[in-house]
């Protein structure tokens, strides 16, 4: 099935008819916000099961009763799909915890008045791209990626589900009252697990003792993460996700890209982030 078929168009921004619908898009634009949420913001691909993670041990203060009990979609639902509109949102206590996969751009009025807390968490593009290849090839509600460069002029030129990568990370950079955005990438998290923690936490306001965090980052291992049933899709039918070819967990490293594309790809790969990124005045661990 190709782009007409399976995505609709939001603003220039594609996205999949399975997972949003024109009432969930209602639902998120009039959605109320208090000014004690919280956000986790990303690209597909970025991290966002991981942080969603963090997050509800950050809260729980490393009690893994809600990660082994509630879907990561029910703990930090993604307020633009489908599955957001009937889990009653509106009557949760806070601090509430969202997900969104929509770039500054597109969040709601209601985000810029009431100023919600914000982690965005960023990935080094190529392995967004490598990471969101193979989950094309398995997710029967994207469009089937083709071969891998026919995906990279797709995901070069934000042909795909929530639109190119590189608008994504502008808006959010390029966001105002950055003092509610923690920035985060993938690779810190990769680097030093704890410190990661630490970071999140006090961005929280939430004092937790030195163990804690060590037992938080321990349980945030990917080998761990692995296991946890809650957040990797165990009720979405193999029609929908088949990772009885690749799972959701795939590899959770850095640099897989390097076995994803050739020389030429790459040297392409930066050409285009060169020119887009030019104005992004930022230090991310991948340059
Ligand atoms: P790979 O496909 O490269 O393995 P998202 O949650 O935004 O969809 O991101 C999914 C990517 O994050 C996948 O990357 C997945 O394996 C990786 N990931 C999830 N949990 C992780 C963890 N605890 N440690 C490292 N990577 C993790």
């Amino acid at each position: 099935m190709d782009e007409e078929q399976l995505y609709i168009k939001h603003r220039g921004v594609y996205l999949s008819k399975l997972l949003i619908s024109p009432e969930s898009l209602q639902y998120f634009d009039n959605f109320t916000f208090r000014p004690d949420d919280i956000i986790i913001a990303t690209y597909p691909k970025s991290g966002t099961h991981w942080m969603q993670h963090m997050v509800s041990l950050i809260f729980s203060e490393g009690d893994m009763t809600s990660v082994d009990t509630l879907y990561n979609w029910e703990r930090a639902p993604w307020l633009e799909n489908v599955t957001a509109v009937a889990l009653n949102l509106e009557e949760r206590p806070s601090p509430r915890v969202f997900t969104t996969h929509f770039p500054y751009t597109l969040m709601p009025q209601s985000f810029f008045e009431a100023k919600p807390k914000v982690i965005y968490v960023m990935r080094n593009p190529k392995d967004v791209f490598t990471s969101y290849f193979h989950f094309h090839t398995i997710a029967s509600f994207l469009v089937k990626p083709g071969s891998s460069s026919e995906f990279l002029h797709k995901f070069l030129d934000g042909k795909v589900v929530n639109g190119s990568w590189f608008d994504h990370v502008n808006s959010w950079l390029k966001a105002d009252d950055k003092e509610h955005i923690l920035y985060i990438c993938y690779e810190d998290m990769i680097t030093d697990l704890k410190a990661s923690v630490a970071k999140a936490a006090e961005f929280l306001e939430k004092h937790l003792d030195d163990e804690v965090m060590e037992k938080i980052a321990e349980k945030c291992l990917f080998n761990n993460m692995k296991q946890n049933k809650m957040s990797k899709h165990p009720d979405t039918p193999t029609e929908v996700l088949d990772q009885t070819k690749t799972k959701f967990y795939r590899k959770g490293v850095v640099g897989d890209w390097k076995n994803q594309l050739t020389a030429e790809e790459a040297e392409r790969f930066d050409a285009v982030y060169a020119d887009k990124m030019k104005d992004v005045d930022h230090n991310f661990q991948w340059d």
